[in-house]
């Protein structure tokens, strides 16, 4: 039985269970996609997937027509009152999945969840994806300079994050 976290009009998010581990991992390493995140292993994953999910979650983004996976996201630091989105990684791109299924994510971070703050970290020059989460209402909150190694180059890291009574104060409007 899959553990349901949210529904809305195209996308459902679900906890990822040991079935989802090469989705994930096949997702983390496509070239699009992994210059952008910093990936973990598959026994990292295992672990996650094989937890009670109160510290770290792996989560399957997954079509209502279909049930088919177009995401996955991984949440960490869940230690309330704040909430990370480790991984935000759309397989299909381009077809509002990634605003819709964080729409979702911020809902069921601050509604059901009650969770006091959620942050993300992006990498500088990803801007789609920093457009995308300030258009969400994320605020920028920090500049990490040249805090990851990658294949040699030093990178920059922007921390943003969104408070509950932004979010709420989002809602109304
Ligand atoms: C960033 C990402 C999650 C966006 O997911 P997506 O489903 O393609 O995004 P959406 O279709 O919901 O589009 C969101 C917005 O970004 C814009 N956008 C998406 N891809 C774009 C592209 N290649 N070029 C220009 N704009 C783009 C869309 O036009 C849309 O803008 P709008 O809502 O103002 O019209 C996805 O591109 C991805 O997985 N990237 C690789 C991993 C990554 O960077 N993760 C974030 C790490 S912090």
């Amino acid at each position: 039985m899959n553990e349901i976290l949210i529904e809305g009009k195209r996308l459902r998010l679900r906890r990822a269970n040991m079935t989802d581990l090469n989705y994930i991992m096949t997702l983390q390493y496509a070239p699009e996609n992994l210059k952008f995140i910093v990936p973990f292993d598959k026994a990292y994953h295992s672990e996650i997937i094989n937890s009670d999910g109160s510290e770290k979650l792996d989560v399957i983004i997954e079509e209502l027509d279909t049930g088919q996976a177009v995401g996955y996201f991984m949440l960490r630091t869940m230690d309330k009152p704040c909430i990370e989105f480790t991984h935000v990684i759309i397989g299909r791109k381009r077809l509002g999945y990634g605003r819709e299924a964080l729409k979702l994510l911020l809902k069921w971070s601050f509604e059901i969840k009650d969770f006091h703050r959620v942050w993300i970290d992006c990498k500088d020059y990803n801007k789609i994806a920093l457009r995308l989460y300030e258009s969400l209402g994320f605020v920028r909150e920090g500049f990490l300079r040249e805090i990851l190694l990658t294949d040699g180059v030093y990178e920059n890291l922007i921390v943003l994050g969104m408070l509950d009574n932004e979010y709420f104060l989002l809602q109304e409007r």
